[in-house]
């Protein structure tokens, strides 16, 4: 048995990951390409879309993720399913949303409990910054909603004002949600609960 050892943290920033990731061939990669899509970004091992793609098969789904062993993971997880409406994507989101997503060809996306990097001098390393939040009101069709999520205050704080800064997104509703939207926990949702922790949540309508 090969034993891959899986790093805590990449740096988003480092030179490796600047790159766009291309857009594969969506046509190959879902069953029915005309389902809504519903982009995670940062979806680690992928088990939030994996119970999703089940919970919701007339949707397509895709997890997106900086770290590749957790990618190729994840996607032999899809298949001992068969789910032919889910795939995962080894790549840094944040050079590579406009290259791999055509404008208006998602109808749903999510951002949950992304890395804080707490340390003021690594916080520019935080996926959600004003470019992503731009790529996303570009990629996410009108009506459609963005689901954010962070048991650290700040960092949800901080997303729920960029989102909140652009034009075409309005809180809904206003303030943080009480519950989760989502039929099924992401693991570090589990896990913060589990604690006892607070969870902070908030939504937008792509308007
Ligand atoms: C703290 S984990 C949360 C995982 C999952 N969403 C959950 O709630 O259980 C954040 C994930 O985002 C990934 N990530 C961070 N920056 C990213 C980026 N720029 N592009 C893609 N994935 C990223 C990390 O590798 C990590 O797996």
């Amino acid at each position: 048995m090969t034993i891959v050892r899986v790093r805590q943290h990449v740096n988003p920033l480092s030179a490796k990951y600047q790159e766009a990731t291309a857009a594969p061939d969506w046509a190959q990669i879902y069953a029915h390409r005309t389902r809504p899509l519903h982009l995670d970004i940062g979806c680690a091992r992928g088990q939030f879309l994996l119970a999703m793609a089940q919970a919701w098969p007339d949707w397509n789904f895709l997890g997106v993720e900086i770290r590749e062993p957790l990618v190729i993971k994840a996607n032999q997880d899809r298949d001992a399913l068969g789910l032919s409406n889910l795939h995962y994507l080894f790549c840094n989101i944040n050079p590579s949303l406009r290259s791999l997503l055509l404008p208006q060809s998602l109808q749903g996306a999510s951002i949950q409990f992304p890395d804080p990097w707490f340390k003021r001098r690594h916080q520019k390393r935080r996926v959600l910054r004003p470019e992503l939040v731009a790529d996303l009101a570009r990629c996410l069709q009108p009506g459609s909603l963005l689901f954010l999520q962070s048991d650290v205050l700040e960092v949800a704080a901080e997303m729920r004002h960029l989102v909140g800064e652009h034009p075409d997104f309005r809180p809904q509703p206003h303030g943080w949600l009480e519950q989760n939207p989502f039929p099924v926990p992401t693991e570090r949702e589990t896990l913060t609960l589990k604690a006892g922790q607070p969870v902070y949540r908030c939504q937008f309508l792509r308007c």
